[in-house]
């Protein structure tokens, strides 16, 4: 239980100039996958958020020398030191990315021993295509006592996912690296944060090909050397911030992002009546007119992310007309809209799809923070919401968002913590 809750009086046009942060599922990929190599490395561009402050105690447990700079958003990393290739599960349930040191410990130690992951509760998240790859690689793979273990020497191989997976293309990725010969990643996911893993793992003198594409082709090198690389902008707080932008039919430029990243939201926002201009590394977001409503359906990238479903499905509540939301990647997504309804939207939901009824107004009313995203998409509809609305349990948008408060408070908001 959090010992404060968010409070947030709405219906203030948010305006003015924002940077976004470094990219939180980029940040927990390339973190793990420093072990696999010989000589310090230095990474930038850091979001200062929970998930990077629980991957810096779990590389510290396993002996590795780790300082993190969070003013300049810098973390080096010293791996000589690891000695140990187990991660206990008190420290893995504290987040999702955790099992991505299945991959980075299995390619430096030839056996890692991780207990099971944590993360936002958000439908059945099953890791049988990591496992899948692990085997394809010859490890061997067994599971009991709440820990994960893969244990072999590994060679390269040939994997076919049965559905794009982030997770599962970046942990196979990971142990990929080092294990002799080629490994082909077929029907692989093709995020943003798995071009910017290879680029990483390039940089240290990685060989991986087709990143961004469905086939990753990835030689494995017994060495791999020091890098000093910083990490891409978060594409989802881009998106949060975009879309917290049109809620309250502000005017905001949010500098530091990849345009390009943020096409399917983009192409949503303007569907709606929303003003969205790209510049080189900048997104200007303002309004033209009364928004509609449109529908949406989830799918991996370059579709509509998963991740920005929920923020965006509470702006879609202010729509004029009914929207449909589909969610295709995870089954309890819509948990915030539940909470909405004490705010006055209208909406019906039948397992995987949202009806949404545009409503003229919304008021300000207790809700609960279920997950990250959950939390993101609740901070919307304070913004757009008359009166005040109490947040609780929001320590969790600390998981995945840099300084949201201030960042708001910054452009114009009025949000406020009080304790409980
Ligand atoms: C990553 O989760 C992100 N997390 C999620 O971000 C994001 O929602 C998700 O990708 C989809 O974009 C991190 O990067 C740390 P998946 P991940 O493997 O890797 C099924 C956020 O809010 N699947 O791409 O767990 C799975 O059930 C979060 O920042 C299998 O069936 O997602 C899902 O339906 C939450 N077997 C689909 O694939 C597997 O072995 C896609 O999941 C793996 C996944």
């Amino acid at each position: 239980m959090d010992d404060y809750k968010l409070l947030i009086t709405g219906e203030i046009p948010l305006t003015g100039d924002t940077t976004v942060s470094g990219g939180k599922n980029t940040a927990v990929a390339v973190i793990p996958a420093v072990l696999l190599c010989d000589e310090p490395c230095v990474l930038d561009n850091l979001p200062d958020i929970e998930d990077v402050r629980v991957l810096s105690d779990i590389l510290l447990s396993l002996g590795a020398t780790v300082t993190f700079d969070s003013v300049n958003k810098r973390m080096t990393i010293d791996p000589r030191g690891v000695t140990s290739c187990t991660v206990p599960y008190k420290l893995t349930q504290k987040m999702r990315a955790s099992y991505y040191l299945l991959g980075a410990l299995l390619a430096r130690c030839g056996e890692a021993n991780v207990g099971y992951p944590g993360g936002c509760a958000i439908g059945n998240r099953p890791f049988d295509q990591h496992i899948k790859g692990f085997q394809s690689l010859g490890a061997e793979v067994t599971e009991g006592g709440g820990m994960i273990c893969a244990k072999g020497s590994l060679h390269g191989s040939t994997v076919f996912f049965d559905r794009a997976t982030v997770g599962g293309t970046i942990n196979v990725m990971l142990a990929a690296a080092k294990a002799k010969g080629l490994t082909v990643l077929c029907n692989a996911a093709r995020e943003p944060h798995i071009v910017d893993l290879a680029n990483f793992l390039n940089s240290m003198g990685g060989s991986v090909k087709g990143a961004g594409t469905d086939t990753i082709r990835i030689k494995g090198m017994p060495h791999l050397h020091q890098s000093h690389y910083a990490v891409i902008p978060d594409q989802i707080e881009t998106g949060t911030l975009m879309i917290a932008a049109a809620a309250t039919k502000g005017d905001v430029t949010i500098h530091g992002c990849i345009p390009t990243h943020m096409e399917a939201l983009t192409a949503k926002l303007l569907e709606m009546g929303v003003s969205v201009t790209d510049m080189d590394d900048a997104i200007r977001v303002r309004p033209i007119g009364p928004h509609r409503a449109v529908n949406i359906k989830t799918q991996e990238y370059p579709g509509f992310p998963t991740d920005l479903q929920q923020p965006m499905s509470a702006l879609l509540c202010k729509a004029q007309g009914n929207s449909m939301v589909t969610e295709t990647i995870f089954e309890s997504r819509f948990k915030h809209l539940n909470e909405m309804l004490r705010m006055g939207a209208h909406v019906r939901i039948a397992e995987q799809t949202a009806w949404i009824e545009g409503v003229q107004e919304l008021h300000g009313a207790p809700v609960t923070v279920t997950d990250l995203r959950a939390g993101a998409a609740l901070v919307i509809a304070g913004l757009m919401a008359a009166g005040t609305t109490e947040i609780y349990e929001p320590g969790l948008i600390e998981r995945g968002y840099e300084h949201i408060e201030r960042k708001l408070r910054h452009l114009g908001a009025n949000i406020r913590r009080e304790p409980v």
